[in-house]
């Protein structure tokens, strides 16, 4: 550890959950390790520093002076492709003059670690101030495999049509269909395909990629991945479950109940229902998911994010009466700490929006999934889960009417007799391995940390 003391890794999260969350569980992990870790974060989303006092974290503020244009409010409504657009427009220039100023300071910089949607830029900067750029890619191989494969997709005229071929194989990239492209409902069609093909130029002009995923899981993936991109990977994955330094999160009286409420439930019979942080639904998906839980007749524990349903605040368009219908049955709450909740003996499915992050952490719980992916990577996510590892079902959204959700609820329920719940036990226990003495994530990050070592400036080794 002493060979690391005085080296420090710049970290440069995407301000969203699903790729801070895991951003930070690598900073734990390099911590862990013997390095300091500096965060770059964008004033956008600014998390509460005072939670991870091991880190080091500097605000980047967007590009204009005066008022931060990005807060939250003014953004809610505005669909991901534009708010992608905006925060690479806001915030990678003052981006680079951050970093800048972090490798003139004291310690050794050893490495940036970016997320891979911020794309090129981020290179560009690395390179102007002499450090190494690894990408941090916090979603699967598999989706990153369709998502490598945009330009082809687009020769081939699936994008232009894509609505009339739903159910049409791609031939490409078995075992997707056209309806799981990992697209996103945009006005801006030609932005994604900007942002998406950025991403994977990034990943391949890096020093490396560092995946929250184990080979196990996706082995074929990052091989085929790997194939083409010639440059080091390191599936590091199951992040959470490293050793690292992350201090518990401080519990609220919401985790509280909670937890109370799930101590008092029957071993594996209670859906888990939660659909990410960036998802939104129409009030009347709400109602019908709302009505479709409660018929099930099974305990359920649903995360309903403020902002999740369009146009309201919380709950208020929930029927009269509602709540005292479902009573102690069901439990509504704005968030939840999911791995705990996940790691709960009562959590028997979890009905998830199939973001990579759930993915993974349900994975590494043994709770097999209902699967409703809404966009980008939870689509090929989704056809995975249930077509591949086999450990969930999909519930589409074009089907989300209550008596669809309670079919589909029972049935998944029931997963002892499919097997569906032993598979999953099989990928937990191989996530487990992975992590172990010789497991193959512990090799591969032992490669990393020899691989981060190596150079204390661009293009020498120190
Ligand atoms: C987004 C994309 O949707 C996802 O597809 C991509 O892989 C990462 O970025 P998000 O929608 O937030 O992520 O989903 P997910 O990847 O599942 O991440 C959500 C994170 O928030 C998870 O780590 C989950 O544990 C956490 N979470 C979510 C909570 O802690 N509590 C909650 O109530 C809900």
């Amino acid at each position: 550890m002493d060979e690391r003391k005085g080296r420090r890794i710049i970290m440069f999260p995407l301000p969203f959950p699903g790729h801070f969350n895991p951003m930070i569980q690598l900073a734990s992990i390099f911590h862990h390790r013997g390095f300091s870790v500096t965060i770059l974060h964008t004033s956008y989303n600014f998390p509460d520093p005072s939670r991870y006092p091991h880190f080091t974290f500097r605000t980047i503020s967007h590009n204009n002076e005066g008022e931060d244009p990005l807060s939250r409010s003014e953004t809610s409504g505005m669909d991901l492709v534009s708010l992608l657009r905006l925060l690479k427009q806001k915030y990678l220039e003052s981006f680079r003059e951050s970093l800048a100023a972090e490798v003139g300071g004291g310690d050794t910089v050893c490495f940036l670690v970016s997320d891979a949607i911020w794309g090129s830029n981020t290179e560009d900067a690395a390179k102007e101030v002499g450090v190494r750029r690894l990408v941090l890619r916090t979603g699967g191989a598999a989706s990153f495999c369709a998502f490598a494969a945009f330009p082809l997709f687009r020769d081939k005229g699936y994008f232009s049509t894509l609505d009339s071929r739903l159910d049409d194989p791609v031939i490409e990239l078995p075992p997707l269909k056209v309806k799981d492209l990992p697209v996103i409902e945009t006005n801006d069609p030609d932005e994604l395909y900007q942002i998406v093909t950025d991403m994977v130029e990034s990943a391949k002009s890096s020093s490396g990629v560092i995946w929250n995923t184990f080979e196990d899981l996706e082995r074929d993936q990052l091989m085929d991945l790997s194939s083409n991109f010639h440059v080091p990977f390191f599936p590091i994955g199951p992040f959470h479950k490293h050793s690292n330094d992350l201090p518990p999160k401080p519990k609220n009286k919401e985790d509280n109940e909670i937890t109370d409420w799930l101590d008092n439930q029957e071993p594996k019979s209670v859906v888990y229902a939660s659909f990410g942080s960036l998802a939104d639904i129409e009030e009347k998906v709400f109602l019908e998911i709302a009505c479709g839980l409660r018929n099930s007749g099974h305990p359920f524990l649903w995360v309903v994010r403020p902002g999740l349903v369009r146009g309201t605040e919380w709950l208020e368009s929930l029927p009269c009466g509602f709540m005292e219908s479902i009573g102690y049955k069901g439990k509504i709450v704005k968030w939840a700490n999911q791995l705990e909740v996940l790691a709960h003996p009562a959590v028997g499915v979890f009905w998830t929006h199939c973001g990579w992050n759930s993915t993974v952490e349900s994975i590494c719980e043994g709770v097999p999934m209902i699967c409703t992916p809404y966009f980008t990577d939870q689509r090929v996510n989704a056809r995975y889960i249930a077509d591949v590892w086999r450990v969930g079902k999909v519930l589409e959204r074009s089907m989300m009417d209550k008596g669809e959700i309670e079919k589909v609820v029972r049935s998944a329920m029931m997963v002892e007799g499919d097997g569906m719940r032993d598979r999953c036990l099989d990928f937990k226990e191989m996530a487990d391995k992975s992590l172990g003495e010789n497991g193959s994530s512990s090799n591969y990050l032992d490669k990393l940390v020899r691989h981060v070592l190596s150079f204390d400036s661009y293009g020498s080794t120190c």
